[in-house]
């Protein structure tokens, strides 16, 4: 491989092929070579993804960095993701940064707007090969500091969908059909009928947010439905913690994060495996 790559190709295979390639949110080196190294082992395609605030936070020339590094190191493709994007001005520099694969998000806008918004960033995403990714319709729950109150979540209209995908020219499609970021309070219930007819109206991968706490069999079904991509976060951050609280209350007076570290890394293993296989996007290359 060598190169980072964007999410066009390997979405479009998953797509093919009916399964889905995870998209693991990521906060630092830690949590990135967990993601790079556990999909390498299972030869997973993967998209390493960043909210705004966790590029803030990282740095994204380390990430390309990062990025650049693990995709000499595996042979699998490999794309950084710029997740629940709002500011197309930052948009544009992370992809001049290296970044080639993002999702611009103006779910909040009215339709009209939300075209407008996504279409500039497909127009300058273009020029360099990297992918874009849009939202229609409203996800309850919070990602980053975007917050929506359950009652005002608005599914995806099949109709709408198909429109907006013709009018932005984008690669890929966010849809809400039940799902929410971070935990349910209750068992998620997901739209799989709405589901049913976005892909019958729209030909592009679509996109599953907020698949944490969703059970696994609901995500295979929604897979085998015409999901292509897999949002993972949630179910990522809290066991890697837990593991490492659990370790403080061992060893209280530790203070080498090598050592305390690696317990979360080995939570987090286990789950980017789950995932995986949950996709079903383990030996695909
Ligand atoms: P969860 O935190 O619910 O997994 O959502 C992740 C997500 O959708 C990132 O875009």
């Amino acid at each position: 491989m060598g190169t980072i790559v964007s999410s066009k190709e390997m979405l479009l295979d998953a797509q093919k092929n009916h399964y889905a390639v995870p998209a693991f949110n990521i906060h630092n080196l830690e949590t990135f070579q967990v993601v790079v190294e556990t999909a390498a082992e299972m030869r997973s395609p993967v998209i390493v993804a960043g909210t705004p605030s966790t590029i803030t936070y990282a740095g994204a020339d380390y990430i390309v960095a990062m990025a650049e590094v693990a995709s000499k190191k595996y042979d699998i493709p490999i794309a950084i993701h710029l997740d629940h994007f709002e500011k197309i001005d930052v948009i544009k520099t992370y992809i001049n940064t290296g970044f080639r694969s993002t999702m611009i998000d103006a779910s909040l806008e009215p339709f009209a707007k939300n075209v407008a918004i996504v279409k500039e960033v497909v127009d300058y995403a273009y020029q360099f090969g990297a992918t874009v990714e849009a939202e229609l319709g409203k996800l309850s729950g919070q990602e980053d500091d975007l917050i929506l109150h359950e009652k005002d979540a608005l599914y995806t209209n099949p109709e709408e969908a198909a429109e907006f995908v013709m009018k932005t020219g984008i690669d890929s499609l966010a849809i809400a059909i039940g799902t929410a970021h971070g935990l349910y309070k209750g068992e998620p219930k997901l739209d799989f009928e709405r589901l049913e007819q976005i892909r019958k109206k729209v030909e592009i991968p679509l996109v599953l947010h907020g698949a944490s706490d969703v059970p696994d069999e609901m995500v295979k079904k929604a897979i085998s439905l015409g999901i292509c991509k897999v949002n993972v976060a949630t179910d990522l951050k809290i066991p890697f913690a837990n593991a490492v609280k659990e370790f403080f209350k061992k060893n209280p007076e530790e203070s080498d994060p090598r050592k305390y570290m690696t317990p979360g890394k080995v939570a987090m293993k286990e789950i980017v495996r789950h995932k995986i296989l949950v996709c079903g996007s383990n030996d695909r290359y």
